[in-house]
């Protein structure tokens, strides 16, 4: 029996919740694949005969039938509403989805989306009683985002499903459509607030139960009086409810400042250094969805290895995930999912970038990304692409379009694209800080990370100097096979892996314009079967279970000796 869940607010959760009646809708569900694309033309929407699977995971690692399984897939719930539908309305909410989404309530159709990595909601008929859901997945591999054109080459496992949670959210007119909140760290803020409809907003920010702010307009410039600036050392969270009378929101925020300077990169008025690492959301069995439990580890375990920051690799992580981040304190580069390019583009780079409706896609999921997470003091600049094939006009204009709209979207935030062809890039010009991957020591260079590092921090430093911009190291790293040992330390033995990044940390931490490194990755995670890797990239500090490698003693010494603020 499903029970709506009345509002209860709760102090520990994150971001922004709407403070509004809603019925989860995870749980398990009745799957079926349909390979042969025949579900909508014989009405699957209207029931069908399936097998239980878990939403919210990933289809892939809950039965080994779907693993390798990419192509279209339904789901069928049957759910209760316990209560009339009052007037208002009502909407079915996807936090992650994909690749294509289409959705029927009753066996009628909602809508469709496309993209796996955000949030999306259509508005929904339902009745007081039973009421069905029907949900068609298409993770079909083709040039979605990230791309999978090339599925061997494919930098991380397509995983399919509905992977975040799932809910019936209702809400009485007028309601709140979107809300932007804007701070700095000497406590000037601003609040921009959409409704449905006329109505009297109200604003309020609290800390505990203590109100320290009320404004009877939901368009405010104003100024909160000596703030408790957010840090990770200190993550300050502030609530901040916005109010129509009939509908409410809160949102987590936090009074701080992001400034980027020829030297670097300032939090508040002090240069730091970002300490961290290239992550992904990767867990065995629940595939792309990241429990709660996993999360607080991943996060305990990032803060005893001194780490101050990652990069949402290579797409928007989740809203529990991001919400861990504004409460616990870290320095957040979003990334929007526009990666995986490198393989095909390489050879044709101008078909790949002068492609229209690809441009239209990257627009439409950077604008979804900055929407759904810009009120988050955690996230301090964006990322509008990992690895582009960035070496022609074609590819600098599409990435140049992207920047221009994160900024349009979003003035307060830095912008940047992430870049593997360092010195040939033809598009730092356009960034607000560069950023890296180098793998000198590994693909390059193979056997030597000490001459490795050297040639990287030659290249971050040329590179400082000709664009006078800091530069921050967003990966670096060598496979390291959990348990195997060599002395010497050679390619794939946890000492290398641990040398490696030795070399790189030793070389970098002190380079002219370096702003900070970010280890690729966090932990192992799966990729698709090819001949390069044995089902993992083992670039993990950590496994994919969580367990330390070498690696991971070393890098909790060697961040423990870098200075946040220099
Ligand atoms: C790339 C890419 C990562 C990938 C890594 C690797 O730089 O951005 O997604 O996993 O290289 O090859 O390990």
């Amino acid at each position: 029996m499903t029970s709506v869940i009345k509002f209860k607010p709760d102090p520990n959760i994150g971001i922004m919740k709407p403070l509004r009646d809603w019925i989860d809708l995870s749980g398990y569900y009745s799957f079926k694949a349909d390979p042969d694309q025949v579900g909508e033309k014989e009405g699957w929407y209207d029931g069908f005969e399936g097998s239980p699977i878990y939403v919210h995971s990933s289809w892939n690692e809950q039965n080994p039938v779907w693993d390798l399984y990419f192509g279209k897939a339904w789901y069928l719930k049957k759910f209760y509403v316990p209560l009339p539908a009052e007037d208002g309305v009502a909407w079915i909410v996807f936090e992650g989805a994909g690749y294509l989404t289409k959705a029927w309530i009753n066996g009628k159709f909602a809508g469709e989306h496309k993209g796996s990595f955000s949030s999306f909601r259509f508005k929904v008929d339902v009745k007081q009683g039973w009421n069905a859901l029907a949900v068609e997945i298409d993770n079909t591999p083709t040039r979605t985002l990230p791309v999978w054109d090339e599925m061997p080459n494919a930098l991380f496992f397509h995983y399919g499903g509905i992977q975040r949670p799932v809910r019936l959210e209702f809400a009485k007119e007028p309601y709140i459509t979107d809300l932007t909140f804007t701070s700095s760290q000497d406590g000037r803020f601003s609040i921009a607030t959409k409704v449905s409809g006329n109505a009297d907003v109200t604003v309020s920010l609290s800390r505990g139960n203590r109100v320290l702010y009320e404004g009877k307009s939901g368009n405010v410039d104003d100024r909160l009086a000596s703030p408790e600036p957010w840090s990770p050392e200190n993550p300050a969270l502030y609530d901040l409810t916005v109010s129509t009378g009939s509908d409410a929101v809160l949102e987590r925020v936090g009074f701080r400042s992001v400034e980027v300077k020829a030297d670097g990169i300032y939090l508040n008025g002090k240069r730091v250094f970002l300490k961290g690492f290239g992550r992904h959301e990767d867990f065995p069995v629940t595939g792309k969805y990241m429990p709660g439990s996993v999360l607080i580890r991943d996060f305990y375990l990032m803060k005893e290895l001194n780490a101050n920051s990652f990069r949402t690799s290579h797409y928007p992580y989740s809203n529990d995930h991001l919400d861990l981040a504004d409460q616990m304190g870290f320095l957040v580069i979003l990334e929007a999912p526009v990666a995986g390019m490198a393989s095909y583009a390489h050879r044709n780079p101008d078909a790949f970038f002068s492609d229209p409706s690809f441009l239209k896609d990257a627009k439409a999921q950077l604008a979804e990304m900055i929407a759904e997470h810009k009120n988050r003091p955690s996230v301090i600049a964006y990322s509008v692409a990992n690895e582009p094939e960035s070496v022609t006009q074609a590819s600098k204009a599409f990435l140049d379009e992207l920047k221009k709209l994160a900024r349009s979207l979003d003035p307060t935030r830095p912008v940047t694209h992430v870049s593997y062809r360092l010195l040939e890039d033809v598009d730092y010009d356009t960034d607000d800080f560069i950023s890296i991957n180098s793998y000198n020591g590994w693909y390059s260079m193979p056997g030597d990370p000490h001459q490795g590092a050297i040639k990287t921090r030659q290249v971050a430093e040329e590179l400082h100097r000709k664009y006078g911009k800091p530069v921050l190291v967003t990966e670096f790293g060598a496979e390291g096979i959990a348990g195997i040992h060599s002395d010497p330390p050679v390619m794939w033995s946890e000492e290398y892996q641990a040398l490696f990044i030795e070399e790189y940390v030793t070389q970098l931490k002190s380079a002219d314009g370096v702003c900070g490194l970010h280890v690729w990755n966090f932990a192992d995670f799966r990729i698709p079967q090819n001949v390069k890797w044995a089902l993992l990239n083992r670039k993990g500090v950590f496994t994919r279970d969580r367990q330390p490698k070498l690696a991971a003693q070393k890098l909790k010494q060697l961040y423990g000796e870098i200075p946040a603020y220099y």
